[in-house]
């Protein structure tokens, strides 16, 4: 209307017709940005998994992680070289064996491929890295639950906790410094503490994975750990629909004796994060899975999305929505590329 093409003859602006608080300002530069950000990303923050494969000569790629290998002992301990050298703040490592049985022998035999890993990767970089394992029973059983299973099929918890218990007496005499009690069973975290501290193991730490949710996200990983499981995970992992059920569970942990909480996976769970980020006193990991990192390379690889700033920001969001710590199969690349910021 011409009252109102009136109003900007000579650049003149009428008082309140024009925003007085004008949050644009610090979004301007790079530089204004970087200084105003809430949210940082550092490598010490950064967890590398990693898979070896017992009786490999060669690492073996990983169809749906591209980018992501079974390692040999030897290649092993140079991404966990690597990662020291980027300033990375953990690994956490899965072992592959060679023969699994009904009850996962292979998880508590001294010379089993994680306790060599971990003997391994302690060797290289010593106190450089924090060297955290697995411990649950799925990569070592030939029907592939995270338990052993009663006469009807079903998994059973308490004699799961038995075999837990001894997987964190070999892993502890290994050297590891951090278990990481991934297997959703009621009462692990003080099975597990209980059996460290009556082997001595007083300052390994146990790494809860508190709110574990039963999600169809962790396909690459079964492929991954090469894992026989026919069915799913339903009874012993979280449903998704649920999320009070994640604080009872954090509640149990932290009185069984958690040093750190992890909530799993992560980008699809980050209400869940924060709720236990604002609980509780003590660190809180995230645990970006192998369904995540493949959806995200997928896209990349059709040239659907920008990568590397994809990555960025699901790791961002990650932090943001309360993990201080962020398990990534990207720790490496992802630190390598911050200390290079
Ligand atoms: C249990 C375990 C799993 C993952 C980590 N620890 C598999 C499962 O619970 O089904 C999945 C990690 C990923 O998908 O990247 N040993």
């Amino acid at each position: 209307s011409a009252a109102r093409s009136a109003s900007f003859e000579g650049g003149g602006r009428r008082a309140g017709e024009f925003p007085l608080v004008r949050p644009r300002r610090l979004r301007t530069t790079a530089a204004m940005r970087r200084m105003v950000a809430e949210t940082r990303l550092h490598p010490a923050d950064l967890i590398l998994p990693a898979f070896v494969r017992e009786g490999s000569s060669e690492p073996t790629p990983i169809n749906a992680m591209p980018g992501v290998v079974q390692h040999t002992r030897d290649t092993l301990r140079k991404a966990a070289a690597e990662a020291v050298a980027a300033g990375v703040g953990g690994i956490m490592l899965f072992g592959l064996p060679l023969v699994k049985d009904a009850v996962g022998s292979q998880g508590t035999d001294p010379e089993g491929i994680l306790q060599r890993a971990i003997r391994d990767v302690k060797a290289e970089v010593g106190d450089d890295l924090v060297v955290m394992s697995d411990l649950c029973l799925d990569e070592y059983t030939d029907h592939g639950h995270c338990g052993v299973l009663d006469a009807r099929g079903r998994v059973d918890n308490d004699a799961t906790l038995e075999r837990y218990a001894e997987m964190a007496r070999v892993q502890a005499d290994a050297g590891v410094d951090v278990v990481g009690a991934s297997g959703m069973m009621d009462g692990q975290v003080r099975v597990i503490r209980e059996a460290l501290d009556a082997a001595g193991h007083q300052e390994v730490s146990v790494l809860a994975y508190t709110a574990k949710y039963a999600s169809a996200f962790y396909g690459p990983f079964r492929e991954a750990v090469n894992s026989s499981l026919k069915g799913d995970r339903k009874t012993y992992q979280q449903d998704p629909a649920n999320a009070r059920e994640a604080m009872r569970e954090l509640a149990l942990d932290l009185a069984e004796g958690a040093d750190m909480v992890m909530v799993k996976p992560a980008l699809p769970y980050l209400d869940i994060l924060r709720q236990v980020a604002d609980a509780v006193d003590v660190p809180v990991a995230a645990y970006q899975i192998s369904g995540e990192y493949a959806m995200v390379e997928a896209a990349a690889a059709n040239g659907w999305i920008d990568r590397d700033a994809a990555i960025m920001e699901t790791l961002l969001g990650v932090r943001r929505a309360g993990a201080g710590m962020v398990l990534t199969y990207w720790a490496t690349e992802v630190a390598v590329r911050l200390r290079g910021a």
